[in-house]
């Protein structure tokens, strides 16, 4: 059985105040064992939180594939482990996009986290144009073939897949329930055998509302949201339909 997975993406969202609102997160989920519930705040509040929030499982946005050395402004999968992080979501759309991240680099940098003992959100999905032209399952399962490493195919429990379409990501829009439950089909059967323990969220513009009817999908174990969840309202809303 897979459990379910919540997981909070605050983006560059957030400041030493808003530990309050994960405090109320934490004790949200702390109402809800079955779920498995994750916030990624950004760098500055990873190892604060980690620190004030024991019980909460709090992660990181981005790592360097490399362990160390010149590369200003960046920070390694081990430096976050460090600071308290038990997983980074990588490969994400504004990544991928806003820093030319390819598939290729993604991979690299899955390796470096769970080398260091991190877990994985891996990110995969289509722009509209590509959704438009009915090619979407073939943009995101080549996605996933390019940005997952083979070997991790042997320990699937350590990365879970979230499926974001581009265009869903923050404009309130969102696709239909057979297009997200055809969409987590494909990836499953696509995974394989690894497919059967790895969770495949759904992500973008999750939210209180309509929380319920996409994690009762088959193939949908879980949540990746935004904006839905930097207040502990909404979030402990969409944990709670995904009991
Ligand atoms: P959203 O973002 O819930 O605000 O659409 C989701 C994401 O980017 O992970």
């Amino acid at each position: 059985m897979r459990r379910s997975y919540v997981v909070g993406n605050w983006k560059m969202n957030g400041d030493g105040s808003s530990l309050s609102e994960a405090r109320s997160i934490a004790e949200a989920a702390s109402r809800h064992p079955e779920v498995d519930v994750a916030i990624c705040p950004p760098f500055t509040l990873i190892e604060r939180m980690a620190r004030a929030l024991p019980t909460l499982a709090v992660g990181g946005q981005d790592c360097h594939p490399a362990p160390s050395g010149a590369h200003t402004g960046s920070v390694a999968a081990a430096m976050l482990a460090e600071a308290g992080a038990k997983l980074v979501i990588l490969g994400h759309s504004e990544r991928r996009e806003g820093f030319g991240e390819s598939d290729e680099l993604v991979r690299r940098k899955v390796e470096a986290a769970l080398a260091a003992n991190l877990g994985v959100i891996l990110c995969v999905g289509e722009p509209l144009s590509v959704r438009e032209e009915g090619r979407a399952e073939a943009y995101v399962l080549a996605q996933l073939a390019g940005s997952l490493p083979y070997a991790l195919l042997a320990e699937p429990s350590r990365v879970a897949i979230a499926y974001e379409p581009i265009w869903a990501i923050g404009t309130g829009l969102t696709p239909s329930l057979e297009d997200i439950a055809a969409m987590h089909a494909a990836v499953r059967g696509a995974l394989g055998d690894a497919g059967e323990e790895m969770a495949i969220l759904y992500g973008g513009s999750v939210n209180a509302e309509n929380a319920a009817q996409i994690l009762s999908l088959d193939d949908v174990d879980g949540a990746l949201v935004g904006g839905a969840s930097l207040k502990a309202a909404s979030f402990a809303a969409i944990i709670a339909a995904a009991n």
